[in-house]
Parts: C-alpha cells; structure tokens; sequence
C-alpha cells in the first residue's frame, strides 16, 4: 500500500511519460519520484513496442532501468538529448529548482543541460514561494574540503545569509559520497534572496564542483496528488 505522498509521486511520474514519443533520447532523473517514472516509462515502452534511448543520471537509476529492461547509452554517445524527467526538492514559481537531496544533482544538471526540454514530477510538498528551506546541496572534491567548507561560511556572510550552517552530508558514519567520489555540503540557508548571484558564486569557489540550484533549466512542472489528479505549471 502505497503513502499519499507516494501516490501523488506516482499520479505526476505517470503523467510524464504521455510526453515520451517513439525515438526519443530520454535523461532519467533520480529518487523516489523518478522511480516512479522509470517504472511507468518501462512499462509504456513494453506495451507500445517504442524505441527510446536512455541516459540515467546516477548509478541506481541505471540499474533500475536496465534491470526493466530499457535501453541504455551514455550522454557522450548520444550527444543531446530530446526530454530529461526528473524529481525535485523544491520548485518555486519561476520553476526554478532546488535538487541534489539523493545527491545526484551534477549529473542531473548536466543531462538536463544537455536537453532541449525538462519535465520535473513532483508531490505537492515540493512547491515553495521561494527557494531555501531545503538544504542547499554543494558537490565538492575531497581534498581541501574543510577549507572549501570555510570560503562557502564566507560567501554565505557576503550575501546575507551569516549564521547558517554548512553541513558535511554522512552516510552513517562515513561522509556520504556521489556517484563521482567526491563529498556533499548541505547549506542550511532557510531563504535564497538572489539565487542567480549565488548559485555563480557557490561554483566560483575552487574545489565546489557542482551546486543545486537549477535556474532556467526546467520547463515544466508535473505535480501529482494522492487522488491521481495532476496539476501542470509552465
Ligand atoms: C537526487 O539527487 C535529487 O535531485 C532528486 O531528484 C530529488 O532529491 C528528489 O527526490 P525524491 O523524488 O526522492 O523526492
């Protein structure tokens, strides 16, 4: 039996993937949502005999979907993309985007940058005015991190967010890795003001890879309910 909140997830993964057209080169997003569409997205290819080409944008999503049985390929062979379907954390209503909570957010950026469209799925739990209250998540490199740590405290201060905090991500009592290695910081930041102003200055730092701002990349919204209902914003 499923949640209510994974009934909305599942209602807005199903709906996303009346989008999928035969030969499409698809970006499969990560978590619990995407799960959901990877599922659902098996499924419609099986019963329509469609021929889509995949590109996961983490380790669990590659094995999910292959394990479904849908074809897989890697962005550098295909090149572009045609639609990335993806969860989120936040969306506010420029459809503008925290992500990064199941730490994939630099794969995902970079295959939803690679797309010429971008479907998000979400619950209704995901909609926010302003983008903040989940925890920013930073993709940085292992070494030098404590200091990296440090000129992130620092720009926080810069732009009026002084006081928050910058938290090393653990996986029990390990730091908790991304698929590339490196280690994750959350920023607890409660309100963004100026995401544009700090998502450039966050990736100026040395030894930040990747934060989880998506700006002006996602081109739709697909909110699911626990009815079945969906709502569509953009
Ligand atoms: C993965 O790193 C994230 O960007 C996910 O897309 C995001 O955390 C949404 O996950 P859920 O669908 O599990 O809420």
């Amino acid at each position: 039996d499923l949640s209510p909140a994974d009934r909305a997830k599942r209602a807005a993964a199903r709906r996303s993937v009346d989008f999928v057209r035969d030969g499409m080169k698809l970006g499969l997003g990560t978590g619990s949502t995407a799960v959901f569409m990877v599922r659902a997205l098996a499924e419609r290819v099986a019963a329509q005999g469609m021929d889509v080409t995949c590109v996961p944008t983490s380790e669990a999503t590659a094995r999910l979907a292959g394990g479904l049985g849908l074809r897989l390929s890697t962005l550098d062979a295909v090149g572009r993309l045609d639609l990335t379907i993806d969860g989120t954390d936040e969306f506010d209503p420029r459809l503008d985007l925290i992500k990064g909570g199941g730490g994939a957010h630099l794969r995902e950026k970079i295959v939803a940058t690679a797309s010429d469209r971008m479907i998000v799925i979400a619950d209704p739990a995901k909609q926010v005015a302003t983008l903040g209250a989940f925890p920013l998540p930073l993709e940085v490199v292992e070494f030098g991190w404590q200091v990296t740590r440090r000129l992130v405290a620092e720009l926080l201060a810069d732009h009026d967010l002084l006081g928050q905090t910058v938290a090393l991500r653990m996986a029990g009592d390990a730091p908790a890795r991304t698929d590339q290695g490196n280690l994750i910081l959350d920023l607890h930041l409660g309100r963004i003001g100026d995401a544009r102003a700090l998502s450039l200055a966050l990736n100026q730092i040395p030894g930040v890879v990747e934060n989880g701002l998506f700006l002006d990349i996602c081109d739709m919204v697909i909110v699911g309910h626990p009815d079945g209902r969906v709502d569509i914003h953009g």
